[in-house]
C-alpha cells in the first residue's frame, strides 16, 4: 500500500458546531431555495459512523484503527429523533430520504426506523422515496425484513467481482459471493431494480469495469461507475487515481455498444446510458470530471444530528441540540422547521465546481460520518 499523510486533527470535528441560538429567530420558509436557487429535495441520513469494511477510499485502516474515536451510542440520534427531523424536512419539500452510514445495516433494528419513516411517504406533495445504501455484507439476512418494513429501493456498493480485487478496495477478507447473495435477496424481496455502486480507482480495480458491466447486463440491476472523489482528508486522494467517466464508458462501449438516456429527474447524480441491444442500463457518476453542483438539492444529516450542506463541508449545523434543548424539552416543530429553513436559505456550497489542486487538502468531514 502507498504511504499517505495521516491528519493530525480529527477532521470529523475540525470545526465546532454552531450554537442553537443562532437559529431560533429564523422565519419559516415553506418551499425553500438556497443562495444559488436550489431547492431542498433530498435528505441523506447517516445512521452510524461505523463500518465492517475499510475501503481505502473511505475508511483507510491506518486512520480508522482501534484507536479511532467513533461516536458513543448516546451521541447518536435516536430513531424517534431521526423520524422527527425527517418529518420537518418533508414539510420543507424533501422528496427523497436515503439512509446511509458507515454501514447502515450495522445499526441495530434499522428496519424499525424504516417502518417509522414509512408514514411520511404520503405526507408531502409528491410521494416520498425512501432508499438505503449498503455494502451488502449482511443484506442476504436482512433484505426481507427491510422490504417488510416498507423499503422499496436499495443501492449496494460493490467494487469488483474478483475476491482479490475486492479485498484491495475494501481491505477486509469478505467474499464477493456474499454480497452477490445480498443483491439476489434484495431482488427476491422486491427491491428492484437494485442499483450497484462501483468506485473506480486507477490501477486497482479498472479491470473490473467491463467485468461488472458484463456480469450485470440483462439482470435488470443498474451498475453505476463512480469517479473516485477527494472526500474527507484521510484517503490520500490523488487526481491520477481517478478514472474519468468518459473512459469508463469508452471501455464498456467497445464491447457492448451504448447510447445515452435522458435523466429521470432534474439533478440526477448519475448520467444514464443503455445497452443498444436492450440488455439494460448503466450509470456514471462524474463528480470530479463533470461537477453537478448546479442542480444539487441534497442535505446530509450526520449520525449525531449535524446538518451538512455539502459532501465536502467541514462544518455542520447542530440540529440535535435543537431536539434535545439546552437542558429543556427541545424546540417546537415550528422552531425546528424555521432553523432548517434558515440554514438552507444561506447555503452557497458547490465544492466540486470549485475543486482545484489546493482544495483536496482543505478540512472536510469524513464520508463515513456524513453519509455517502
Ligand atoms: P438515486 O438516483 O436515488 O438512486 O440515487 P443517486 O443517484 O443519488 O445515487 P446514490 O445516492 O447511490 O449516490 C451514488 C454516489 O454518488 C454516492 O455514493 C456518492 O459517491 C455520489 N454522490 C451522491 N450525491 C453526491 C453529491 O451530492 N455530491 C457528490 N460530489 N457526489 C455525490
Ligand atoms: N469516492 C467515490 N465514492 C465514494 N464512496 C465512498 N467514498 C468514496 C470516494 N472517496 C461511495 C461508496 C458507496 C457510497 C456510500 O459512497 O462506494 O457506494
Ligand atoms: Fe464502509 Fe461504504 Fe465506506 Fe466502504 S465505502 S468503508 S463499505 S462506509
Ligand atoms: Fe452538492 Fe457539494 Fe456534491 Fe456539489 S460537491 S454536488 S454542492 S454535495
Amino acid at each position: 500500500m502507498t504511504s499517505r499523510v495521516i491528519p493530525l486533527i480529527d477532521s470529523r470535528v475540525a470545526m465546532p458546531p454552531r450554537a442553537v441560538h443562532e437559529y431560533v429567530e429564523t422565519p419559516a420558509v415553506g418551499d425553500l431555495a438556497d443562495k444559488l436557487g436550489r431547492p431542498l429535495r433530498d435528505l441523506r441520513i447517516s445512521v452510524t459512523d461505523r463500518c465492517n469494511f475499510r475501503c481505502t477510499y473511505c475508511m483507510p485502516k491506518e486512520v480508522f484503527d482501534s484507536d479511532y474515536r467513533f461516536l458513543r451510542h448516546s451521541d447518536l440520534l435516536t430513531f424517534e429523533e431521526i423520524a422527527r427531523l425527517a418529518a420537518a424536512f418533508v414539510r420543507h419539500g424533501v422528496e427523497k430520504i436515503r439512509l446511509t452510514g458507515g454501514e447502515p445495516l450495522l445499526r441495530k433494528d434499522l428496519h424499525k426506523l424504516i417502518a417509522m419513516l414509512s408514514p411520511l411517504r404520503t405526507q408531502g406533495g409528491n410521494e416520498l422515496d425512501i432508499a438505503l445504501t449498503t455494502n451488502g455484507s449482511v443484506l442476504a439476512r436482512k433484505a426481507q425484513q427491510l422490504a417488510d418494513a416498507g423499503l422499496k429501493r436499495i443501492t449496494v456498493s460493490l467494487d469488483g467481482l474478483d475476491d482479490a480485487t475486492f479485498r484491495r478496495m475494501n481491505d477486509v477478507d469478505f467474499p464477493v459471493r456474499d454480497v452477490l447473495a445480498g443483491i439476489d435477496a434484495a431482488a427476491a424481496a422486491g427491491m428492484t431494480p437494485v442499483k450497484i455502486n462501483m468506485v473506480v480507482k486507477r490501477g486497482v480495480n479498472e479491470r473490473e469495469i467491463v467485468a461488472m458491466a458484463r456480469h450485470f447486463r440483462g439482470t435488470g440491476h443498474i451498475v453505476r461507475f463512480i469517479e473516485y472523489m477527494d472526500v474527507g482528508t484521510s484517503n490520500g486522494w490523488r487526481m491520477d487515481e481517478v478514472v474519468p467517466s468518459r473512459e469508463v464508458l469508452q471501455r464498456i462501449a467497445e464491447e457492448f455498444p451504448l447510447e445515452p438516456l435522458d435523466a429521470r429527474y432534474s439533478g440526477e447524480v448519475a448520467e444514464r446510458w443503455r445497452y443498444r441491444d436492450g440488455q439494460g442500463e448503466i450509470g456514471v457518476i462524474s463528480s470530479v470530471s463533470q461537477a453537478f453542483c448546479r442542480d444539487c438539492t441534497r442535505a446530509r444529516l450526520s449520525t449525531e444530528g449535524k446538518l451538512y450542506l455539502c459532501l465536502f463541508a467541514h462544518q455542520g449545523h447542530d440540529l440535535r441540540a435543537l431536539l434535545r434543548g439546552n437542558g429543556a424539552q427541545g424546540l417546537t416543530e415550528k422552531k425546528i422547521e424555521e432553523a432548517i429553513g434558515r440554514i438552507w436559505s444561506a447555503r452557497a456550497d458547490r465544492y466540486s465546481e470549485l475543486r482545484t489542486e489546493a482544495t483536496p487538502a482543505m478540512p472536510k468531514v469524513e464520508m463515513s460520518y456524513i453519509g455517502g
